[in-house]
């Protein structure tokens, strides 16, 4: 026998020498909710261990990832109201406003994301303007570009659209170019799946529709080739950073966006996967660390550079552990 692959896998410090996939905690990106009121830091039901933080309460949060090296967060609002177009979003004195200046103050090492949607802020949880019982999607893009911009002004420095109408990424770009914030990426929400996997997300910010589904505008998961079709219109329309969402299921579509787009490609391991890793370990069915550091692995693999997980901290942890990396 001339070829023998076991003579690199003897022992850890060749394995690691060899290893093909690294990564390190500056790619890690944290997901966190922020809600209206005072002193409250309260647990998500369907997300043990992650939490809604009122803004006077962030910074605790914000210290403990700073501590573990994960810099960049990206932030979504729980308004206390909500209306049928979604006016909280795009107000300059929104949730989400003041706790980027909040954070922005005493965090200015950190990097602030901001999800620009509309679905957090309507009082029927779509993601945009209703006509009738379906989304309008060009009367919605004048709306998701004043958000994006008054995120910006109060002090976001990439933001994140995650609505899925056509033609956002470049509406956004305009406004953000037109108010002097030439230099602000966006990371477009560009491949992502109508999936049962963000229930317990919908659950933490109170955002399910209120009737029918997101069908009409997020997209089907038999689809590959539309995947790319997706993320090509919004390179050409100017995003800065293609995301894939969710991570899991849909790896094959990762790589294949990987292999076609030249700007880096982001993965977000959604709210589903969270909850399902947590209540399995729970039940004694699978090691939470291991299966943690697994499913990181393999989104780097499938060629993601940049990663979004409610797990961040931990990753962290389990990388200055040797565990993964
Ligand atoms: C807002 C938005 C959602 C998620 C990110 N941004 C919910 C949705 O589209 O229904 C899901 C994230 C998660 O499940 O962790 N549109």
């Amino acid at each position: 026998m001339i070829q023998r692959a076991r003579r690199l896998r003897q022992n850890e410090i060749l394995r690691k020498m060899v290893r093909e996939t690294r990564m390190d905690k500056s790619s890690l990106v944290y997901p966190m909710f922020v809600r209206e009121g005072e002193n409250i830091v309260e647990e998500i039901p369907s997300m043990e261990g992650q939490f809604r933080y009122s803004i006077d309460r962030m910074s605790e949060k914000l210290e403990s990832l700073k501590k573990a090296g994960v810099k960049s967060v990206i932030l979504f609002g729980i308004p206390d109201v909500k209306d049928e177009v979604g006016s909280g979003a795009y107000d300059d004195d929104g949730i989400v406003q003041r706790a980027l200046r909040a954070a922005k103050k005493d965090f200015s090492d950190m990097y602030f994301i901001t999800d620009v949607c509309m679905c957090e802020y309507t009082s029927h949880g779509h993601c945009g303007l209703l006509c009738g019982h379906d989304v309008d999607n060009d009367s919605t893009l004048e709306l998701l570009a004043k958000t994006a911009v008054s995120h910006v002004k109060a002090g976001a420095d990439m933001v994140a659209p995650s609505d899925m109408m056509d033609g956002r990424v470049l509406a956004i770009r305009n406004a953000l170019d037109e108010n002097g914030f030439t230099n602000t990426p966006i990371m477009s929400y560009a491949v992502k799946y109508a999936s049962s996997f963000y229930s317990p997300f919908r659950d933490a910010a109170g955002s399910a529709p209120s009737f029918g589904d997101r069908k009409s505008y997020q997209m089907d998961y038999h689809n590959r080739k539309e995947g790319i079709k997706e993320a090509l219109q919004d390179v050409e329309e100017g995003a800065d950073i293609i995301m894939v969402k969710p991570a899991m299921s849909y790896l094959d579509i990762v790589r294949e966006v990987v292999d076609i787009v030249d700007v880096p490609v982001a993965t977000y391991s959604v709210s589903g996967e969270y909850a399902m890793v947590k209540a399995a370990a729970k039940a004694g069915c699978i090691d939470e660390e291991k299966i943690v550091c697994e499913m990181a692995a393999a989104t780097y693999r499938a060629g993601s550079s940049i990663y979004l997980t409610y797990f961040a901290e931990q990753i962290a942890e389990y990388m200055d552990r040797g565990l993964l990396g």
